[in-house]
């Protein structure tokens, strides 16, 4: 693996860059330290070059600073040629420079505005009470067990149950779909491979039919709007729609499942920060922040440069892919204070990434927030203690960062 960038890093650092293990190495994720490898990045080489005979070539943005600059300046960064790593970088991610998450402006602010009053504060606060009971059911359901696997049976749950209505999902096809997005998570190192291939085109099936039947029958969800601001006129079309509409079903469930479970097990392995919170010694806000910068399931983003361009003091070519790593910026020590410190008080910082930054900002981080923080709230009141049962397993991915099992078990107090 080449792996370069600033012209002099320090003495001796090169040769120690290049022999890290490679950012896009799923088993980096399931069994290494990442954040061992970004903390050697971050020191001596913010912006780097790596490239390799599986990989081709791409820049990795590992620091605050760049890293925001790429993520907010669409005009020369642009996310229409995909937004993940992929092992060649010029075949065409599929519906790329179609959808919501992988266009610039104006296609870009023809998809967000019509929905975007969907998740707003005053929307996202009309959840509050479905979300809580979601959760309340969710945990006693798991308690009255006495074990569960925490990702699938409770984490993995809260998003679709709470958020069904918005995303045009009904009751009784929140499993299918939910198996259809995790193949397509599970797959997301080979896109263009069957299975992935597969998922997407069930996900994107589903959306078609709703389609169909929201022209006859509006409701109050994503499809709707987007069918509504094309009858009104905003130039979208109906492929736009369906691949926006899998686009941000993916966005909603595989990321605040993961800020949730490992929460739960970073909690867990700091028993003080956790009786903290028990005790109501924590504000719920500044746990929830610093579990969503703890955690950052969205491990990084790409973007690709539109004109040859210069990245902290590094001369970027046009065409040039840039990985930007955003977890790494939520740990960069320049930031942020003891920031490889899991510490719930931590006051809300201007500088947590996990929600990304610019024109494509998370739309639903509202909604993240409150299931955060309300799954925060009943586990913290919870009447039984919690104990990991058996080893957690991580996510073998570069893309999104979580857990696949946390096996847990509940005892009653
Ligand atoms: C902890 C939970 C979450 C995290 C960490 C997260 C993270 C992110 C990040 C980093 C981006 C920016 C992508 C980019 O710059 O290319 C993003 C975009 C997006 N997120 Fe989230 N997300 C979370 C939950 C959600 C939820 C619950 C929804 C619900 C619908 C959602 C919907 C979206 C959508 C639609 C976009 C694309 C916005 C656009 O391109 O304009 N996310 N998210």
């Amino acid at each position: 693996m080449t792996v370069s960038g600033r012209p002099i890093p320090a003495t001796g650092a090169a040769e120690m860059l290049a022999d890290l293990p490679s950012l896009t190495d799923p088993a980096l994720y399931e069994r290494g330290d990442p954040y061992a490898v970004w903390a050697v990045l971050r020191r001596e080489c913010p912006v780097s070059w790596h490239q390799s005979e599986e990989q081709s070539g791409y820049w990795a943005v590992t620091t605050y600073e760049p890293g925001l600059q790429v993520l907010t300046d669409w005009r020369r960064f642009t996310s229409t040629k995909g937004v993940i790593v992929r092992p060649s970088m010029d075949t065409p991610y599929p519906g790329a420079g179609r959808m919501l998450g992988m266009s610039d402006p104006p296609l870009h602010d023809r998809l967000r505005r019509p929905i975007a009053a969907l998740f707003s504060s005053r929307a996202i606060a009309g959840l509050a009470d479905r979300t809580r009971r979601t959760v309340r059911e969710l945990l006693a359901a798991a308690v009255a067990a006495g074990e569960c696997d925490f990702v699938s049976d409770v984490a993995a749950q809260i998003p679709l149950a709470v958020a069904g209505d918005l995303l045009a999902i009904e009751d009784d096809e929140v499993d299918r779909l939910a198996r259809a997005i995790a193949s397509a998570a599970d797959n997301t190192n080979d896109i263009d491979g069957a299975v992935a291939q597969k998922a997407h085109f069930d996900i994107l099936r589903h959306y078609s039919r709703v389609m169909a039947r929201r022209r006859q029958n509006p409701g109050g969800d994503v499809v709707s709007a987007l069918i509504g601001a094309q009858a009104d006129g905003v130039e979208i079309t109906d492929a736009e729609i369906v691949v926006s509409c899998d686009n941000i079903l993916g966005a909603a469930s595989e990321t605040t499942r993961h800020s949730a479970s490992v929460g739960l097990l970073t909690m867990l392995e700091n028993p003080d920060q956790w009786q903290a919170l028990r005790d109501g010694r924590v504000p719920l806000r500044n746990a929830t922040e610093e579990i969503l910068r703890w955690t950052a399931p969205v491990t990084h983003m790409l973007r690709v440069a539109k004109e040859d361009t210069v990245l902290d003091g590094v001369p970027i070519r046009a065409g040039d892919p840039l990985a930007v790593w955003i977890a790494s910026m939520n740990r960069d020590e320049s930031v942020f204070e003891r920031a490889d410190e899991f510490l719930l008080h931590r006051p809300p910082s201007r500088y947590m990434t996990a929600f990304g930054g610019g024109v494509h900002y998370c739309l639903g981080a509202g909604l993240a927030r409150l299931i955060i923080s309300t799954l925060l709230e009943e586990l913290a009141t919870l009447d039984a203690e919690i104990i990991v049962t058996g080893t957690p397993r991580r996510i073998a991915s570069p893309v999104v960062g979580g857990l696949a099992t946390l096996p847990v078990e509940f005892r009653r107090r």
